[in-house]
């Protein structure tokens, strides 16, 4: 079966619940009639707002991380049940700024994600290199090794999402090539056919994140292994809209 295109976007840090609801109701006449999956990922204490201003619509919210302790002593941490009681449905996990800034590790990622998916929430697990392991050719052996780990123990992969987010593209405007992008998608692909089956590795969805626009999504879209995007800057905006109606 295709494989059902899916455009999120990610507020990370950004917005409040007065703007944010202002933006969730204008984007939702213009995503209503889309092809693909739409979600945004949005801060934690902004969930209720949003959840509320999406109501009714094709709009799904989402997390931008969850624990992995259903309860406890976890200063800061939110888990899938406070999620699940808003009817979040998707938790990014693994995001490169988390891995970088906050010393996420992929043991943690791994956690987090099977967390996500014992409690029906669906993980979208973020994976990609830096610049200078792109640049020293160690691309594919660091996606090589966070999906190892990140992946491990998960028993249905095709309840995932992935997220391939190169570093060096993340708020730079430098896109990865539509090239690029598929090179490393289709390794991503072939490597969760070598942990898991070829059969489960085709049924999971795989995006592309990192300075995608509107202008861009086309050509990313295009690419056949590419199943949909993470949005950051644009989600924050009207060019959500015209990302997900990329095919129109
Ligand atoms: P930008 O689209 O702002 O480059 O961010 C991408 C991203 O990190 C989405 O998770």
């Amino acid at each position: 079966m295709a494989r059902k295109p899916f455009i999120a976007g990610n507020w990370k840090m950004n917005m409040t619940a007065a703007s944010g609801a202002a933006l969730i109701r204008e984007l939702i006449p213009l995503v209503k009639d889309a092809n693909c999956d739409v979600a945004l990922c949005v801060p934690a204490v902004l969930i209720p707002a949003a959840t509320e201003a999406a109501k009714g619509s094709n709009i799904k919210i989402g997390a931008e991380n969850v624990h992995w302790a259903p309860s406890g002593a976890y200063t800061g941490e939110i888990s899938c049940d406070m999620l699940k009681e808003y009817g979040v449905e998707y938790v990014i996990v693994g995001h490169s700024e988390r891995r970088q800034y906050f010393g996420e590790t992929d043991e943690a990622i791994n956690m987090r994600a099977q967390a996500a998916l014992r409690a029906g929430i669906t993980p979208i697990i973020c994976v990609g290199e830096m610049l200078e392991e792109r640049e020293t050719g160690r691309t594919n052996a660091v996606l090589s090794r966070q999906l190892t780990i990140d992946l491990g123990g998960i028993e249905d992969i095709s309840k995932t999402v992935i997220a391939y987010e190169p570093v060096w593209a993340i708020g730079t405007g430098k896109t990865a090539t539509d090239e690029q992008a598929q090179d490393s998608i289709a390794f991503i692909r072939k490597r969760i056919g070598e942990l898991f089956s070829p059969e489960a590795a085709a049924k999971v969805r795989i995006q592309y994140g990192g300075s995608m626009n509107a202008k861009n999504c086309k050509g990313l879209m295009a690419q056949p292994d590419i199943d949909g995007g993470l949005i950051g800057g644009a989600s924050l905006k009207l060019d959500f809209a015209t990302i997900v109606n990329y095919d129109k």
